[in-house]
Parts: C-alpha cells; sequence; structure tokens
C-alpha cells in the first residue's frame, strides 16, 4: 500500500454545491498520509476521485461522460506502466453506485458522501482486485468520528456542521442521498473551528443542507455565538438556509454580532404560493418576504442571495410573473437559478403537469436577464465605498492583492504590503458583473 515515502498524484475534480468543495478537501486530508499530493491534471494522477453531484440531471450526465474521458488517460497511464485508480465519490455514487460499477468498468471503486473515511481501504482493495469496490453504509457521525485532522490551504475555510435533510421538497433528491438531517456535536465543531483558525483560517462558512436547522447541543445562533468568540476568527457565514428555521435569535443575531458578515444566502425556489405549495416548501412567499424584511431591520447592508427553479411541474405564466415580482421588490446581490429537472423517485418527477424545455429555457433567461442586472447593480453600488477586505491572496497584475468584501464579492486592489488574512481597507474604484477592484487606503485607520 501507498505510504508517505512513495508520493503519489492525486487529481479530484468537484462538481455541485459547496458541501461537495468542502468533502473534497477532506478527502484529500484523508489521502495525504497514505502519500497522495494534489496534481493539475488527470494524466499525473495516480489516483482520480470524481466528486459528484446528483441534484440535476446535467450534473449526472456529466459523470458518466468524464467517466468516458478518464478511460483514455487511464489507457494511456497503463500502457506506460503507471495505471491509474479511478474513484466515484459524492451523491451519484450514494444514488447509482451499483449501476456505475455494473456500467463502467474502468472504475475502481465508488464510495458514498458517508464513507470517505474507508478511502484507504478501498484503494488497498482496488490494488489488490479483490473485495468491495462499493462504500456506501455509513453515517455521517461514524465518517465524521474518523477523518483526519484539517489541513486548510488559505484563510478562508468551509466547515461542515450539519448533513442531510428532512423537509423533502417534492424535487430534491437530498433528502433520500444524504439520508436523515445530522448535526454534529457542538464541541467537534468548536474544536474543529479552533483548529482552523490556529491554522491561519480568518473566515469560516459554515456549510449544511439546511445548515439553520443545526441542533447539535445548542441552537444555530448560538453556536454562531460560541464561534464568534474564537481568537482569530473574524468572520462568519453560513449556508444553505431555509426560511423556516430562520429563528428570532438568529435574525437578531444578524444585527447584534459583528463578525457574521452582512450576506444571507436564503433559497425562496419560487414567488407563486401555487408553486410553493406543491414543492413541499412550508412557507409562502409572503412568509419570506417578512424574513428578508426584519433581517434587512436589524442589519440594512445585508446583501441577499437565493437559489430559484423555473418550470417546476403545473408553473403557469402567471406563477413565474410571481417570481419575477418577488425578484423585483426583493432585489438580490447573487443568486443560482435553474430548469426544474425531474429526479427519478421524488414525487415532483411523477406530476402530470411538466413543463416543455422550450418554456423552462424561455424562462429561465428571462429570470436570469433580471437576476444578472441586479447582481451588476449591486456591484456597482459599491464603487466610491470603503470595504473591509479580508487578503487571500496575490492578484492578477503585479502590484495587486486579491480578497473577499463582506458581500461575498471578489475585490482586485493595488497593494504589495498586505498579507494573506490582514483585513485591509480598500477603496472601490470599478465593478463589473462578477468582481470589485480599487486601491488599498494609505495610512488610514483600518476597519476591523
Ligand atoms: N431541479 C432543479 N433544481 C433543483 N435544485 C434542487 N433540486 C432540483 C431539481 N430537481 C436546486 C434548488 C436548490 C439548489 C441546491 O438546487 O434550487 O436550492
Ligand atoms: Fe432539498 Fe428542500 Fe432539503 Fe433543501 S430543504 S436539501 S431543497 S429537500
Amino acid at each position: 500500500m501507498a505510504d508517505a515515502r512513495t508520493p503519489k498524484g492525486l487529481f479530484i475534480e468537484t462538481y455541485g454545491c459547496q458541501m461537495n468543495v468542502y468533502d473534497s478537501e477532506r478527502m484529500r486530508d484523508v489521502l495525504a498520509p497514505l502519500g497522495y499530493a494534489p496534481v493539475d491534471k488527470p494524466d499525473d494522477a495516480d489516483l482520480v476521485v470524481l466528486n459528484t453531484c446528483h441534484i440535476r440531471e446535467k450534473a449526472t450526465e456529466k459523470v458518466y461522460s468524464e467517466i468516458g474521458r478518464l478511460r483514455a488517460h487511464k489507457e494511456r497511464r497503463i500502457a506506460e506502466g503507471k495505471g491509474m485508480t479511478i474513484a466515484i465519490a459524492g451523491c451519484v455514487a450514494q444514488a447509482e453506485g451499483e449501476e456505475i460499477i455494473r456500467r463502467a468498468p474502468e472504475v475502481d471503486l465508488v464510495v458514498g458522501p458517508q464513507a470517505y473515511h474507508k478511502l484507504p481501504e478501498l484503494i488497498a482493495r482496488a490494488a489488490r482486485k479483490t473485495g468491495e469496490r462499493l462504500a456506501a453504509d455509513f453515517t455521517a457521525q461514524e465518517k465524521f468520528d474518523a477523518l483526519p485532522a484539517r489541513a486548510p490551504d488559505g484563510v478562508t475555510a468551509f466547515l461542515s456542521i450539519q448533513e442531510g435533510c428532512d423537509k423533502f421538497c417534492t424535487f430534491c433528491v437530498v433528502p433520500y442521498t444524504r439520508g436523515a438531517e445530522y448535526s454534529r456535536p457542538l464541541a467537534d465543531v468548536i474544536a474543529e473551528a479552533r483548529a482552523l483558525a490556529d491554522k491561519g483560517v480568518r473566515e469560516i462558512t459554515l456549510l449544511g443542507q439546511n445548515v439553520n436547522a443545526y441542533h447539535g447541543g445548542a441552537s444555530f445562533a448560538d453556536l454562531l455565538l460560541a464561534l464568534a468568540q474564537i481568537e482569530g476568527i473574524e468572520r462568519l457565514r453560513y449556508m444553505t438556509s431555509h426560511p423556516v428555521e430562520m429563528t428570532d435569535d438568529l435574525i437578531a443575531l444578524h444585527g447584534q454580532e459583528p463578525k457574521l458578515m452582512p450576506f444571507l444566502h436564503l433559497p425562496v425556489q419560487s414567488g407563486s404560493d401555487r408553486v410553493l405549495k406543491a414543492m413541499n416548501r412550508k412557507h409562502d412567499g409572503a412568509f419570506y418576504r417578512d424574513i428578508i424584511e426584519r433581517v434587512r431591520k436589524v442589519r440594512p447592508d445585508v446583501a441577499l442571495s437565493s437559489d430559484f427553479i423555473v418550470g417546476f411541474p403545473g408553473e403557469r405564466e402567471q406563477d413565474f410573473e410571481d417570481t419575477m415580482q418577488l425578484v423585483r421588490n426583493i432585489g438580490f446581490a447573487s443568486a443560482f437559478s435553474f430548469k426544474y429537472s425531474p429526479r427519478p423517485g421524488t414525487p415532483a418527477a411523477a406530476m402530470l403537469a411538466q413543463i416543455p424545455d422550450e418554456v423552462k429555457t424561455e424562462r429561465l433567461l428571462r429570470l436570469q436577464a433580471l437576476l444578472w442586472e441586479q447582481q451588476t447593480a449591486f456591484n456597482v453600488a459599491q464603487v466610491g465605498r470603503v470595504l473591509p477586505i479580508l487578503v487571500t491572496g496575490d492578484g492578477r497584475r503585479a502590484g495587486q492583492k486579491h480578497g473577499r468584501s463582506p458581500y461575498l464579492q471578489s475585490v482586485h486592489f493595488n497593494d504589495t504590503a498586505a498579507q494573506n488574512g490582514d483585513i485591509v481597507s480598500v477603496r472601490i474604484e470599478a465593478a463589473t458583473q462578477n468582481s470589485l477592484s480599487g486601491a488599498r487606503l494609505a495610512r488610514t485607520p483600518e476597519v476591523a
């Protein structure tokens, strides 16, 4: 079996949500003691991991076409006497593991999202060509208990605190692929956050499919408060949250805790009450608007983000117009929007009134045009302001640094002195749809 004395190339390709980004980092941590170090392309990799997403059709299709592409790399490496282990991880692995093993002989092993701690064993078995090639039958608790210490590679990090979901929105596979709602114990979360702070992390984004449903020994708001006490942690964020879990204490915290960043990703999915009901979202448009109003009252500069689905079964033009109206009323700083994609086994996939693809496409284009307009307007509104920017690395050009605004915007600014992890004052001079640029202020009191 490989160990630290025999360096091996690791190439992880990540699809889907932030949760998968976190999981990929953790797989890298699990594999480091075996001698695996990241490489830039699959041709240099002894082990390729596809960390897959099952949430929409396209994401699943991509997995099979990527496996096809990897076959050529694998054959080339075998011809050179090097070999390549191909592992499929993530939600497609969980949902279709046995089928992948049947359909794709070049895949050596399949590992579900709660079984990453089993990777070393599966890799060793694959090398010996003996035993199980599939590990999917574990709980989140088993996984977290067995994972090694974090090895972050920057000043920002994700921290998974909650996995799975019991909400059963009728369009969504998560309750089936990621399983029942599970919250990590408070002490474990705090210990992981402290370890990240000790290794130079300044900004933590708490992750969960329903992150604000957290109940691992404290309320979600109390967890945030506890994390804000950790020395070195300057900024806290969270995603993805559910509107019905926006409790009074969490809303109040947005006005009280300066380390909690003024950015809220709160998916609404649709602006139509009929559609929200059919989606089993457990809230209507008025409920969502009320939460936004209350958050804005305590934190007027909060930037809002959401997920939207267009073309859900039965969505009429008027329902779609209700979504557009909600977007116009609220105003979003960023958003993700998708065409509804029927997922086998979910209730919505069996609904009769499926919407033709052309209609979905046409609605998506209209919605995205509006959302992009709002995102650009939000960015342009920062021009002239001085923002506290967390320095994350070097910029594109010489003499530039790169960082992140409180509103999660990417910022390039002129400066050479700032160190990664500093929070510096930057005057914003220009904005595009996707980023800001400016210059660091000289000799001004730094903002926290
Ligand atoms: N079709 C389209 N979008 C979906 N999402 C979840 N399931 C589906 C589906 N079947 C979107 C939702 C969710 C985001 C993570 O993905 O908007 O919030
Ligand atoms: Fe899926 Fe709904 Fe759960 Fe979010 S709340 S993970 S959309 S079932």
